[in-house]
């Protein structure tokens, strides 16, 4: 019997030692196989007497299951040690950053519009688009611009050569026909009233035209429009959706603004906004601070405009506004110069650009 246990313990040693399937597998033929050294010794009982017998065929048995148990203990083990390491080496990290070298670089306005629309999107904004080429009534006229109205002077408007049929119209005395390069995206506020009923909630980024060239003007340029409608839409919401947005936008979280009296002929009253802001040396910081920057225009929808568009201004009332998108794009990353934005200077874009994987969103940040 001692030689029983003997052979016992020494197997189960090596069972526990058996580094991989295979060897598991050798130690498993190498004891309990048809060959195997008990089941030879199971071979052996039939000579013993019947008392004998019993008593070496228990043991012998005791020893098999035990044999077996200790392998499938030893499979367990090793097949989880495998899959462990195949974990191991297969281990992706999705948090990485995508390799951004071969993809080249998104231009900032494309990258702030984005910024634009998840900060707007949020609030419950659509965005809506509209023609670059616009008719002298929806740029002008029906935002209660009238023709001999001088803010036609200041927009510096491109008028497109008049055709045969807008000459007739324009010799008639009227100049609703004649075309021009929009000079703000407040006309898309036009079309939107007249082709839907209110409420109204959408923004408008797009390319905006003016003969103007400077180092902070350009002929073309972009525009973010907003306009909301609703019967009990005030003042209040104007200030709050704003104030949010600049917040949001520039990443500062008690970012001061301030409402300074205006004049836009589309909106009474009108008001434009600064942002708080301090200048340390030449650089400019946006926050609170002594100084403020001007960066956009806005107001309640002048009741002549909602009536051109047919909707009743005793029902409704809403808010417009808005900015320069240039202009909040230089100021957020810091940017000297207007110029570059459209020199497609490969070296500016790869210094100003945005990685195409870093799209903006209000979950994951701008
Ligand atoms: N359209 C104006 C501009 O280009 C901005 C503005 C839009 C002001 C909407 C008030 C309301 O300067």
């Amino acid at each position: 019997m001692d030689d029983l246990a003997q052979l016992e313990s020494r197997l189960v040693e090596r069972i526990g030692a058996a580094a991989d399937l295979a060897a598991l597998e050798a130690v498993r033929v190498e004891a309990l196989g048809k060959k195997g050294l008990v089941t030879q010794l199971m071979k052996t009982l039939g000579a013993l007497a019947p008392d004998e017998r019993r008593a070496a065929g228990q043991a012998l048995n005791q020893i098999k299951d035990a044999l077996a148990g200790a392998i499938e203990a030893r499979k367990d083990a090793l097949l989880e040690a495998e899959l462990e390491a195949r974990l191991a080496e297969e281990r992706i990290d999705v948090s990485l950053p995508a390799r951004p070298a071969p993809l080249g670089r998104l231009h900032p306005i494309g990258h702030t519009i984005e910024e634009l629309v998840a900060i707007f999107g949020e609030m419950g904004f659509s965005v809506v688009d509209g023609p670059h080429i616009e008719d002298d009534f929806h740029n002008f006229t029906a935002l209660n611009i009238p023709p001999d109205h001088p803010a036609r002077q200041e927009h510096d408007t491109f008028y497109l050569p008049a055709d045969e049929t807008a000459g007739e119209v324009a010799a008639a005395g009227r100049n609703r026909e004649r075309r021009v390069l929009r000079t703000h995206t407040s006309p898309v506020q036009i079309r939107s009233m007249q082709a839907g009923q209110p409420p109204f909630r959408i923004i408008v980024p797009g390319r905006t035209f003016r003969a103007d060239h400077d180092a902070t003007h350009s002929p073309m340029f972009h525009q973010v429009e907003g306009l909301v409608v609703d019967r009990t839409t005030h003042m209040g919401h104007l200030k709050g959706t704003l104030t949010a947005f600049c917040r949001a936008f520039f990443g500062v979280e008690d970012l001061p603004l301030r409402f300074r009296p205006s004049y836009f002929p589309f909106t009474e009253p009108s008001a434009e906004v600064d942002i708080g802001c301090s200048r340390q040396g030449d650089q400019l910081v946006i926050g609170a601070g002594s100084d403020w920057l001007e960066i956009l225009g806005c107001g309640m929808v002048h009741p002549k405009v909602l009536a051109n568009c047919g909707i009743d201004p005793n029902e409704f009332q809403g808010y417009a506004f808005g900015m320069g998108i240039e202009r909040i794009a230089m100021l957020k990353y810091g940017m000297p110069d207007l110029r570059p934005f459209f020199d497609s200077d490969i070296r500016w874009l790869r210094h100003y650009g945005f990685l195409p994987f870093e799209m903006p969103s209000m979950v994951r940040g701008l």
